[in-house]
């Protein structure tokens, strides 16, 4: 069933504006990671959807597809994100058939609820393995296909970013501290923490590095994994300061302002999009 656009963007950007751009993103099929690229992919973009799941990603490839007619996505499945050989290959593979890399997502995550009575030393390592390293994998696949993206796509205006944008699905819980999620939130500052040296590191050539933290975003699988439907309902989601539970839309919404002009100048730094949610994390 084809999603409707409302659903995964809002009617205020122009058609076009990520025409000639690709974007390579993990975790491509899931529920966030398809809505940013649906939504990058409907303003112009091919896209290059990588996962472990073969049938799962190439499904969400094509359905993803319709949304522009014309448009390019290649559904790259079996592809661990801890296997950096896997993803390199997968990142050859997208420049070599849709022609570039210019924008990254580093979204594929792995989550449980435990406490940490709970976690192996292997359960905790796994979910390292697969946000930390997996977004340094990630990194590593991808920054030299981003630099070759500012030659690319040189910009005639001289107050935009020419080159590439990495961006890394992170989260909130290392703000505060969250339980039944030392793993995440140790994962996810890690993240953080490595966004801020690849704007350093890469800001000469033109590529910015961001983290986008979403709050609780209805309808995700990282939701169902993380609270009953009971916890989720719309009553509940009044307690969010801006109340109501967010929207894959408003992560999308996001995802293509860090990417289009707009976002230009914003490098280094984590986009919180929760409707001030973490502000009441621990009950405040
Ligand atoms: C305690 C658990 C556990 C649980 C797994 N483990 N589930 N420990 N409680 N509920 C332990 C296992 O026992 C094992 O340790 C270790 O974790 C690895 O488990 P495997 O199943 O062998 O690993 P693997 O197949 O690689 O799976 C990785 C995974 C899994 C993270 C455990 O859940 C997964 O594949 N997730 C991917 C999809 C996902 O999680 N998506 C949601 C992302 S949402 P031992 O010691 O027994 O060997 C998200 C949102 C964050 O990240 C923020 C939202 C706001």
């Amino acid at each position: 069933m084809t999603v409707p656009k409302s659903e995964y963007l809002s009617n205020v950007w122009a058609d076009g504006i990520f025409a000639n751009r690709v974007v390579f993103i993990t975790g491509g099929a899931g529920t966030i990671g398809s809505a940013q690229t649906r939504a990058l992919v409907h303003l112009g973009a091919d896209a290059c959807i990588i996962g472990r799941n073969v049938e799962k990603t190439e499904a969400a490839a094509k359905e993803i597809a319709k949304v522009r007619s014309g448009a390019r996505v290649l559904g790259l499945g079996g592809v661990d994100v801890r296997d950096f050989n896997s993803l390199n290959t997968a990142a050859n593979r997208c420049v070599k058939e849709l022609g570039a890399i210019d924008f990254v997502i580093a979204g594929a995550a792995g989550n449980f609820i435990a406490p940490i009575s709970g976690l192996s030393p292997n359960a905790f390592k796994s979910v390292i393995d697969i946000d930390t390293i997996g977004t340094f994998n990630t990194i590593k696949a991808t920054v030299p296909h981003l630099i070759a993206s500012a030659a690319r796509n040189p910009n005639p205006n001289p107050a935009s970013t020419t080159g590439g944008r990495f961006l890394s699905v992170s989260a909130t819980f290392h703000y505060t501290g969250m339980p039944l999620q030392a793993h995440v939130s140790a994962a996810k500052a890690a993240v953080d923490a490595l966004m801020g040296s690849l704007a350093l590191e890469y800001s000469p050539y033109g590529i910015t590095a961001n983290s986008l933290a979403p709050g609780a975003i209805e309808g995700t699988e990282g939701m169902s994994r993380l609270a009953s439907s009971a916890m989720m309902s719309s009553d509940r989601g009044k307690m969010v300061p801006l109340g109501r539970w967010g929207r894959v839309r408003d992560i999308a919404d996001a995802t293509v302002y860090l990417f289009s002009d707009a976002g230009n100048y914003v490098n280094g730094t984590t986009l919180v999009v929760d409707g001030a949610g973490w502000r009441r994390q621990g009950g405040a």
